[in-house]
């Protein structure tokens, strides 16, 4: 990996956690270069966050493409191509072809809002309500074909609070997974964190169960 490390990121909407790492960076807590910003939808938000930070964009229409796979191919094919040597789903809302994203397969993180492997998939704060869970989060974990389903490095977690609904657990969330998606790429770049014999590595052992973000960073 080279120095910075080399990042492209994908979003689908405002860009909330994209934001997140571009602060982090301009704190100094994320020494890493961002070489694209692509999206599956022209007018994402986060298109405009990364035009603002002179950060070259790519927007694809997957309507342009005859099917799933050739929309992926082209996209990952066009990432590849920009530099980048790690890749970071950030609230991008697409399902990637199995194919097309093996050749990424432990260079490409996804933040989902859940408690992997609970709810993986879609309306997660719904059904963390609708199941009554006391604890609800957001995982950190490396990208393979199974849906949400690769190994997680790092969860944030907080209580189900009596008033929350599908909107308010959300917007309580959000703050937290600001914090875990760049303190898991901090640890990434750093080399502390490596993928190796398809499992997650903290400080050169297989990491036994996800690390925590917890007051003072990831534990
Ligand atoms: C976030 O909750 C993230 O966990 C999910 O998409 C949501 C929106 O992300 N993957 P963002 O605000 O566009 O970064």
């Amino acid at each position: 990996m080279s120095s910075p490390p080399r990042i492209a990121v994908l979003a689908s909407g405002r860009g909330s956690n994209l934001a997140a790492l571009l602060d982090a960076r301009a704190r100094g807590e994320l020494p890493i270069e961002f070489v694209l910003v692509g999206s599956d939808k022209a007018g994402a938000g986060a298109l405009r966050l990364a035009e603002a930070a002179n950060i070259p964009t790519l927007a694809l229409d997957p309507r342009g493409y005859p099917d799933r796979r050739a929309f992926d191919l082209d996209l990952f094919a066009r990432i590849g191509a920009s530099g980048a040597e790690w890749l970071v789903l950030a609230g991008f809302m697409r399902i990637l072809d199995g194919e097309a994203l093996t050749p990424w397969v432990g260079r490409m993180i996804n933040i989902h809002p859940s408690l992997l492997p609970k709810y993986r998939g879609l309306h997660t704060h719904r059904r963390a309500l609708e199941a009554g869970d006391a604890e609800h989060g957001a995982s950190v974990h490396f990208v393979t074909a199974e849906l949400d389903g690769g190994p997680v490095i790092a969860q944030a977690r907080l209580a189900i609070q009596p008033g929350d609904d599908e909107q308010r657990l959300a917007q309580r969330l959000l703050p937290l997974e600001h914090r875990l998606l760049p303190a898991v790429l901090a640890l990434l770049a750093s080399g502390r964190l490596q993928w190796r014999a398809d499992a997650v590595q903290f400080d050169r052992r297989p990491l036994p169960t996800p690390l925590i973000l917890g007051e003072h960073g990831l534990e």
